[in-house]
């Protein structure tokens, strides 16, 4: 029977009859024997298996290089060797599918610049392997998270005519001849005779529909993939990623900063309880510091400061910043380091943003200047999350919409919500990529997606 490397490592007695399959990451050979270590992807550590020159098989030793693919036979026993509790003494070898010495993942350390140009093969390596690993119970979390709080997760429109951010930053969705466009009366391109027989784009937030829902369902969660033609060539910027976008009826502003400081924690605490040995890889070879971090981030409260309040902070310190600290303009990624990584040391959720800043639907405070937005900012990353209480009351909605030069008749679904039993309602959006690199001590988005997607690299 096939057993995966994992459990069998996990294993509390000694096995007979087994069979591990994976992939070589060394092979030494002994008189009379072989040492390899086998790798199956289920865990970071590799099986050590002997192999006797007189198990069947074992001529096809010889060509098991580093990289082939291996299906070996036989018994769980203790390892004398240190380090490792258990060994596989080879019953029966086989060699699957050869890799040649050309097999680009030699043993040596390689640079995460070299592993990005063979995005196809590094999941065979301990730190992409264990990121993955890593991605994938974070993503179980989040619906663990989710779910056990009786929201429902529902599925988004990849495919939509709305800016949701209104910062134009989409890819637009077509089937015309780019070549050949047909044209109306002004010499314009004719989207009317376009597939959907209007401009369409990838989407850059499910909000807007996942606020429909929650006024219906009551709480809800997206966890979809999202697309910015953004051209910021930064390590924190991907143009496709997946945000996580919880959407919550009867919340405002501090039930939202609650959730989303419930939910940082329970996956930072869940990487801890879970994905211990990956962690432990990470802090030893990525980001020294790495597990204490997380340690201390899952215990304590968020720093909570107003937008105002941290331009305050901001201007009062002796640090010299590239851009201009002003009210009014958006923080950027410097401000926001400073903040959780020299002032406060912890992560800091920011409240009550200028409304010039900010999106359309967002909340207008009674002050006349500011809306209720939040950012969540983490140390190593800044903003990992980004929300609000959305404006509930249609007139107010309806005048910034116009203020945004939005085409009220194309949103008049959206705007459907506030006429026909409005209620205060609150979200906000999770980067994956953003929390796995603050969860990892990646410090580049390219090495938390298997295959990154950045302006000029697909
Ligand atoms: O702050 P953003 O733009 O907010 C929204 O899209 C809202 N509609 C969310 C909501 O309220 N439902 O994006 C949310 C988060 C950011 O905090 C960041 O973590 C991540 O998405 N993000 C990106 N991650 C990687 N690459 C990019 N280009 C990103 N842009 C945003
Ligand atoms: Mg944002």
């Amino acid at each position: 029977m096939r057993i995966k490397v994992k459990q069998a490592l996990a294993s509390d007695e000694p096995l007979v009859d087994i069979t591990i399959a994976g992939w070589v990451r060394t092979r030494r050979d002994a008189k009379g024997f072989s040492f390899v270590e086998v790798n199956d992807g289920s865990c970071l550590k590799n099986l050590q298996v002997i192999v006797d020159l007189t198990v069947a098989g074992s001529e096809q030793l010889k060509d098991a290089l580093t990289g082939s693919s291996v299906q070996v036979e036989g018994s769980l026993v203790a390892s004398p060797a240190k380090g490792q509790k258990w060994e596989l003494k080879a019953k029966a070898f086989k060699l699957i599918g050869r890799a040649d010495e050309t097999f680009p993942l030699q043993k040596k350390g390689h640079t995460v610049e070299f592993l990005r140009s063979i995005p196809h093969l590094r999941a065979r390596t301990n730190r992409t392997g264990s990121l993955l690993r890593i991605r994938s119970r974070m993503a179980w979390a989040v619906h663990e998270f989710f779910q056990s709080k009786g929201f429902a997760n529902v599925h988004t429109p990849i495919i939509t005519a709305s800016d949701c951010e209104g910062a134009g930053e989409l890819f637009r969705v077509t089937t015309l001849d780019p070549k050949n466009p047909p044209k109306d009366s002004h010499d314009k391109v004719d989207w009317t005779a376009d597939f959907f027989a209007r401009q369409s784009y990838l989407t850059v937030s499910g909000q807007l529909e996942g606020e429909t829902l929650a006024c219906g369902l009551g709480d809800i969660y997206t966890f979809g993939p999202t697309f910015r033609a953004e051209n910021s060539h930064t390590s924190r910027h991907a143009s496709e990623f997946w945000m996580i976008e919880p959407e919550m009826a009867f919340c405002d502003l501090t039930g939202d900063m609650q959730c989303a400081e419930e939910l940082v924690k329970y996956l930072v605490k869940s990487a801890l309880n879970n994905c211990a040995e990956e962690l432990e890889f990470f802090n030893a070879y990525v980001d020294q510091g790495l597990i204490e971090r997380l340690k201390f981030v899952a215990d304590r409260p968020f720093a909570r400061i107003t937008y105002t309040e941290a331009i305050a902070i901001l201007s009062q310190t002796s640090q010299a910043f590239e851009f201009p600290v002003v009210w009014g303009e958006n923080l950027q990624s410097e401000h926001e380091r400073y903040l959780t990584e020299v002032h406060f040391k912890c992560p800091v959720t920011v409240y009550d943003y200028p409304k010039g800043a900010k999106p359309f639907y967002m909340r207008q405070n009674d002050d006349g200047k500011t809306v209720a937005a939040m950012d969540v900012l983490v140390p190593g990353v800044g903003e990992i999350i980004g929300g609000s209480q959305r404006e509930e009351r249609l007139d107010r909605l309806v005048a910034a919409m116009q203020a945004h030069g939005l085409d009220l008749e194309s949103y008049a679904w959206y705007l459907d919500t506030r006429r026909f039993g409005s209620v205060p309602h609150a979200g906000f959006g999770l980067g994956f990529e953003r929390l796995l690199m603050f969860i990892s001590g990646e410090g580049n988005i390219r090495d938390v997606i298997p295959y990154p997607r950045t302006p000029g690299r697909a």
